[in-house]
């Protein structure tokens, strides 16, 4: 079972998108993927709740919860058959809680948004993962997704130079859609959406399932990715 943490403390960077769209994914692809919802507000809660009887079925886990009818332990209780844990975490979340969240993730995704101040938080973030949660970047579990693409930029420069010299891998670019907008609503992905849809979409997953598919002791990429920028 792998444990993939979505984590950025800067709110509307996309988390929960991610979060749900890996959700959509696996459980598309016949594999039983669990969703932990960390976040009060239970945005991802409430996606699983608008799925239908026909589609493949997401467990989730409102973590956020505090059910005095139970245990903790028993709240947040993974089935064994769970593939992959997704772990959809809230926006402001204080360095200090870093350690806790990260321990025994696989991987650590952080979306970023295309601007001054989202760069600046998410270098932020990356920081914290790497001093306060102690993450070692030769482990590969940090990377950081692009998100909201709309055209050519040299916005993501300085976040890139800044992601080289800590090793830490651009993984994909995610453009900006209406397709996971409608998605949401809908309780599916882009994934389970017409592929005549969301072809373009869908395409830009690929670099992201592969890393996550990576263990700590495979082969890196022999080039890294180049975060290109689409044009939407
Ligand atoms: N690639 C994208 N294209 C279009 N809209 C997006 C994209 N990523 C996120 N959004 C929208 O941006 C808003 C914030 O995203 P969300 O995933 O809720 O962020 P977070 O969980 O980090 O607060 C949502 O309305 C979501 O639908
Ligand atoms: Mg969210």
């Amino acid at each position: 079972m792998k444990r993939i943490v979505v984590l950025n403390p800067k709110g509307g960077s996309g988390k929960t998108t991610l979060a749900i769209n890996l959700a959509s994914y696996y459980a598309s692809r016949q594999q039983k993927p669990v969703l932990m919802d960390l976040d009060p507000q239970g945005s991802s809660v409430r996606w699983v709740k608008k799925r239908q009887p026909a589609q493949p079925p997401i467990h989730v886990i409102a973590g956020f919860e505090h059910d005095a009818r139970m245990t903790r332990s028993f709240q947040m209780r993974i089935p064994t058959d769970a593939t992959h844990v997704i772990v959809d975490t809230p926006a402001a979340l204080e360095p200090l809680r870093l350690p806790d969240i990260t321990r025994g993730a696989d991987k650590i995704i952080v979306p970023v948004l295309p601007s001054d101040i989202d760069i600046h938080a998410c270098s932020r973030c990356i920081r914290d993962l790497l001093l306060v949660a102690k993450v070692r970047r030769e482990e590969d579990r940090i990377g950081v997704i692009a998100n909201r693409i709309r055209r050519n930029t040299l916005t993501y420069q300085s976040l890139i130079r800044f992601l080289q010299t800590l090793g830490i891998p651009i993984v994909t670019t995610i453009r900006d859609s209406q397709n996971y907008v409608r998605a949401a609503e809908l309780g599916i992905g882009v994934h389970e959406m017409k592929s005549y849809v969301a072809r373009d979409d869908v395409e830009q997953w690929g670099p992201l399932i592969e890393w996550l598919a990576r263990g700590p002791g495979d082969a890196p990429d022999p080039a890294p990715v180049t975060p290109v920028v689409a044009n939407a």
